[in-house]
């Protein structure tokens, strides 16, 4: 995600930096004086492998701090300063695959890895390694599992490698390890002060109290969006159909089950709202009457259920709105553009978040997902596969452009979007 301004977010900032054995640390160096030039505050962790390719003391003079190594010795002045829960963001350039194996399990059998768990800012890692180790499955895997917790993780470029060997393994290039820097820091809290009402999950209609119509909503999305919102500083609501996820912290929950108990939970907070996101999947029809006790099926020889169409929140909500920013969303199985851009106006929306349900990879209950985020003012953004977690960044980031009164144009997604499809 590159931002349009060019704001230096780095000053001030404190990072901490980590470096692991592989023989581009001694790009890290580099990376180092780049953050200190932007006015950041970087402390650097070194694996005792990283040691092996550049020593401490390079880092220690250039960063004019004590460089951490040894999960026991740590200073008891430098334990505050460099306690990653002060940090506003940590950096691992270069990240080994050694490494990112134990992040993804969550192993701590260093100071590195014990940080890293310990750390609740936004986590930037930049893999490098030699012989094709990127596109092993285990390390695939892994990239995948830190991603949908929302590290983010930057693809190593293709290139000569140590080894002499032409592939993709090469630490990303300083330019954007400062680009995905000055993001991290630059969207953490720009949702302070917004209000987010998000709807998630599908709905339940009752055909009698055991059984009823629903849809394959696993609310993933919705929940993503929730704890993106949260993570960036705004006060967030959830209104849920049932789901099987854990509640996102720092959220309030609200839980319901029908369309109609969705719809009333949602106008009653509309006016709280700044933003009002709707992921869910609403049912949108509902049985017209519900039996008050189990239906037998010895009582017929078949069963005709006549249905009524339920609430339609987003149009209640487009008609009552006053300030807000209401955004829809429409999960698609053919003419995505048309019927999304349908919706829009039909809605009365300011944004619609249109998705291909069929494609590989994405859709309903998978863990990532495919977007094209239409606007109001004509604006279309597409955004390649990537987890759901991520893929609520970049919807947040298109709506905080719109309400905000960015520009109105056509923005595809670019190489580095697609580039981080899996
Ligand atoms: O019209 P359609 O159901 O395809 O539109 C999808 C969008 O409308 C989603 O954002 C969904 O949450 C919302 N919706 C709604 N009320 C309904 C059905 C869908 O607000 N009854």
């Amino acid at each position: 995600m590159t931002l349009a301004d060019p704001v230096n977010c780095l000053q001030g900032k404190h990072i901490l930096l980590g470096v692991t054995g592989s023989i581009a640390a001694y790009k890290a160096v580099s990376l180092l004086r780049a953050l200190k030039a932007r006015g950041a505050f970087v402390s650097v962790v070194m694996t005792a492998h990283a040691t092996e390719f550049v020593t401490p003391l390079t880092f220690e003079v250039l960063s004019g701090e004590r460089v951490l190594t040894d999960l026991f010795h740590m200073h008891e002045e430098m334990k505050h300063l460099h306690a990653p829960e002060n940090a506003d963001v940590m950096v691992i350039a270069p990240a080994t695959a050694n490494f990112l194996a134990k992040a993804a399990l969550g192993l701590a059998d260093d100071l590195l890895s014990t940080m890293l768990l310990a750390a609740r800012c936004p986590i930037i890692v930049a893999p490098a390694m030699d012989g094709g180790m990127w596109t092993h499955p285990t390390v695939v895997e892994h990239v995948n599992r830190l991603r949908a917790r929302g590290v983010v993780v930057l693809d190593p470029e293709e290139g000569p490698l140590a080894s002499g060997r032409i592939a993709q393994g090469r630490l990303v290039c300083e330019e954007k390890l400062l680009d995905a820097v000055q993001s991290a820091l630059c969207v953490h809290s720009d949702w302070e002060g917004e209000h987010v009402l998000v709807s998630a999950g599908p709905t339940q209609e009752a055909i009698d109290p055991v059984r009823f119509i629903s849809n394959r909503s696993s609310g993933k999305m919705g929940y993503a969006l929730a704890e993106a919102a949260r993570a960036r500083g705004a006060s967030v609501v959830l209104v849920t159909g049932p789901t099987a996820l854990a509640r996102p912290s720092g959220v309030e929950v609200v839980s319901v089950t029908s369309a109609q108990e969705m719809a009333d939970a949602m106008c009653q907070r509309l006016e709280w709202a700044t933003v009002v996101i709707m992921a869910a999947a609403v049912a949108d029809f509902c049985p017209k009457e519900s039996a008050s006790q189990k239906l037998k099926k010895s009582d017929r020889s078949s069963l005709v259920l006549e249905l009524v169409p339920t609430p339609d929140i987003l149009t209640i909500l487009s008609a009552q709105k006053t300030k807000q920013i209401l955004v829809g969303f429409a999960a698609e199985t053919e003419h995505l553009l048309e019927h999304a851009s349908r919706k829009l106006a039909d809605k009365g929306l300011d944004a619609i978040v249109a998705n291909d349900v069929t494609q590989q990879g994405g859709g309903f209950g998978s863990d990532q997902n495919a977007a094209v985020v239409l606007t109001r003012d004509g604006r279309r953004r597409e955004i390649g596969l990537m987890p759901k977690r991520r893929l609520a960044d970049e919807i947040l980031t298109e709506i905080k452009r719109l309400k905000d009164g960015g520009c109105a144009s056509t923005v595809i997604a670019g190489e580095e979007d697609r580039g981080n499809a899996q």
